[in-house]
């Protein structure tokens, strides 16, 4: 078997394992299998690939591979190790832009060392290949730099109002095609200078104009595109595995983009387009005044409830406050007290999050339930608990059809018959619009760390437990 059948049968072991690996990471049941094919794939894949480039480069050449490799391993390595949960997105996102970078490149080399066998139509597809490849590497490249910045609140997270900014996103769309096929007749490097330049400044654009409360569905976009851009790669490189790999992560990306914007209620057409018919951020106007509440009389609402529903986001994971509410949804049901969790399906930081945070905290998976399980039992629940959740509660999503989360489906927990909002100050969520639910007069603000003050309370149904019971009078 020659060296080059060897790595083409080994590209096939290769790709079927990401296909398994794509399976296994479907469920939570086989994620850590899915993981371990992943990688498999991966050293077969690499392998395959340093035993095929061995036939044409030099000795010198494979031990820059070898460093390349062991800095790129060591530094992906140290980065998973010591990423919070919370600073994952932002994680993904930096990834995705370095695959952006390297298409980018791949598309410049194959500009400048053009294969000299290729000539007539061939040269012609060769250079289209070269201007998608630069086109969507470096549209992937700033799009996910900006959504890094966007995720790590480097820079604001509302959505950028350029005036016509769509027929700039549309005017950029007609100059690529335009100059490809410019490209295609006479290649040259001011035109490729140029798409190189649309390009970045488009990604920049387009995920600067979406907000903050639609940035789930842009880091999974990102994802497909980082995909194609890496398939666009496989074309220039003539290597199979990258084009199958690209178009594995390229369509599952935008598979998944799109169940999240059904689950959001978002025009996957409008995400993709930079924002295209979502209305521009709201003026949240003078709310009115908010009241407040303390851990005891906090602990006293809870003793005289019948029901609580405890909707956890951001902040639950920045305060990394799920043990010990963990502990007061124990102490409460040994009460007989009704509790159940309601999870929305973008609280956190990304898909799954306080699922995950509950899970490591031993809460019983059977009362964490889904935002549509429990959405109707809010109004004969007697306190509902937001433990550092603002914009996935928010009712402005519902009523007020000019704020940027308008549409989004969220938690009723208005509802309910209390409110206990626990958030360090007024300050607003990630989508950077004001929270109604914190003015209702069925809602009181629990002010600091959310860890903190779920300890106070735990004290304080100690403490309530020595003294003499008082009348139920909050119970519904
Ligand atoms: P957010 O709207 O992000 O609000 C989190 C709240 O937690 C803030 O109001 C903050 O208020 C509070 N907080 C932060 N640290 C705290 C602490 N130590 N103790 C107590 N409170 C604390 O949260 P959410 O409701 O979970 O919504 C998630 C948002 O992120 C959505 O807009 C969603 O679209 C977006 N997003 C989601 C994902 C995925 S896939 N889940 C990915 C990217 C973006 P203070 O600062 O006043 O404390």
């Amino acid at each position: 078997m020659t060296t080059v059948t060897a790595a083409e049968a080994a590209y096939v072991v290769a790709a079927l394992l990401f296909i398994l690996s794509l399976a296994g990471l479907s469920q939570h049941r086989t994620s850590r299998s899915g993981v371990v094919w992943g990688i498999a794939g991966m050293v077969v894949a690499l392998a395959a690939t340093v035993g095929l480039a061995s036939r044409s480069i030099t000795a010198t050449g494979l031990v820059l591979i070898a460093v390349a490799t062991a800095l790129g391993a060591g530094i992906g390595l140290w980065r998973a190790r010591v990423v919070e949960m919370t600073g994952m997105p932002e994680l993904i996102a930096i990834m995705h832009s370095l695959v952006g970078l390297a298409a980018t490149f791949v598309g410049w080399n194959g500009y400048l060392d053009v294969d000299a066998e290729l000539t007539g139509s061939l040269l012609g597809i060769h250079h289209a290949e070269v201007f998608i490849g630069v086109f969507i590497g470096a549209v992937t490249f700033t799009g996910s730099v900006v959504a890094y910045l966007k995720l790590s609140a480097r820079i604001d997270s509302r959505p950028l109002t350029l005036p016509g900014k769509h027929i700039l996103n549309v005017g950029a769309l007609v100059a690529f095609v335009g100059l490809t096929v410019a490209f295609v007749v006479r290649p040259g490097m001011g035109l490729l200078i140029a798409v190189t330049v649309i390009a970045l400044a488009l990604g920049a654009h387009l995920v600067a104009s979406i907000g903050g409360g639609d940035m789930p569905v842009v880091v999974s976009m990102l994802n497909s595109y980082s995909g194609w851009a890496a398939a666009a790669s496989g074309f220039l490189l003539a290597n199979n595995l990258l084009i199958v790999t690209g178009a594995l992560v390229g369509s599952s990306g935008a598979y998944l983009s799109y169940i999240m914007c059904k689950a959001m209620n978002r025009s996957f057409i409008s995400v993709i387009a930079g924002g295209f018919g979502t209305p521009a951020a709201a003026d949240d106007g003078e709310q009115g005044e908010h009241r407040e509440i303390n851990a005891e009389e906090t602990a006293r609402l809870l003793r005289d409830a019948s029901s609580v529903i405890i909707a956890p986001g951001y902040g639950m994971a920045v305060a990394q406050a799920q043990y010990p509410v963990a502990e007061l949804a124990r102490k409460l049901r040994e009460r007989g007290v009704e509790v159940r969790f309601g999870i929305h399906p973008v609280a956190g930081r990304l898909p799954g999050h306080m699922n995950v945070l509950l899970a490591e905290a031993n809460v019983p998976y059977d009362i964490v339930l889904e935002m549509d399980e429990i959405n109707d039992d809010f109004p004969a629940t007697s306190v509902v608990l937001v433990i550092g959740a603002n914009d996935t509660v928010n009712p402005a999503a519902i009523d007020n059809p000019a704020s940027p989360i308008a549409g989004m489906p969220v938690l009723h927990v208005w509802e309910a018959g209390h409110v206990v909002v626990f958030k360090r100050s007024m300050a607003v969520g990630y989508a950077g619009v004001q929270n109604p639910l914190f003015f209702r007069e069925n809602t009181q603000m629990l002010f600091g760390d959310a860890k903190q003050r779920v300890e106070d309370i735990l004290r304080g149904l100690d403490a309530l437990d020595t003294q003499v019971p008082e009348m139920a009078g909050t119970s519904r």
